[in-house]
């Protein structure tokens, strides 16, 4: 399935200038979201995965979706403050500023294989700071895969060495 034909650019979104890559269209597609969830499903490696981990929060719609088709647990990477108890927390730098994301302590064993899930890779920080987390906690993240690439941004070159893969790929100009 052409998943492209879901996706609208808007454009000067959210800032002037910006091109904005929308997937809401293809994930509110009652064609097109669960034939995303399948398609994702049947191309994973055929290791028994322990769980999915989703980076919030565009990341949640895929990955507990995932997760439910896969008959396995989902595990949110959060944003700072919003886990109860034992965390673990990871900062890391943005354009302007910094962001700090979350896991919970217990939530991911030791060892326990992961598939990390997001909507999107563009610079590629947000997935590296996921990654390294993860790593923290000791999961063994066997793939990660993104809906959307926006390519031209370093992602996959800020992601050098970690397997990963998108489904849909887009040509972009800093
Ligand atoms: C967006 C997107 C990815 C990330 C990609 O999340 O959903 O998670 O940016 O950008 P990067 O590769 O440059 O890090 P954002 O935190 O903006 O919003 P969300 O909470 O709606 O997912
Ligand atoms: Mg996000």
């Amino acid at each position: 399935m052409d998943f492209g034909k879901y996706v609208r650019t808007v454009p000067d979104f959210p800032k002037k200038g910006i091109l904005f890559y929308d997937l809401m269209p293809l994930f509110g597609s009652s064609e097109g979201f669960p034939r995303l969830i399948e398609t994702i499903a049947e191309s994973l490696p055929t290791k028994t995965l322990a769980h999915v981990a989703g980076i919030e929060a565009r990341g949640f719609i895929v990955g507990a979706a995932l997760a439910n088709r896969l008959g396995i647990g989902f595990v949110p990477i959060r944003k700072k403050g919003k886990l109860p108890g034992a965390v673990r927390e990871l900062s890391y730098a943005l354009e302007y500023g910094q962001d700090t994301i979350a896991i919970q302590d217990g939530a991911i064993g030791k060892g326990a294989r992961v598939l990390l899930v997001d909507d999107l890779l563009a610079t590629g920080g947000t997935a590296k700071a996921a990654l390294d987390l993860l790593e923290q906690v000791g999961a063994d993240v066997l793939e990660t895969v993104f809906v959307a690439e926006l390519i031209g941004l370093g992602g996959r070159e800020r992601l050098a060495g970690r397997k990963i893969r998108s489904l849909l790929t887009y040509h972009v100009s800093e």
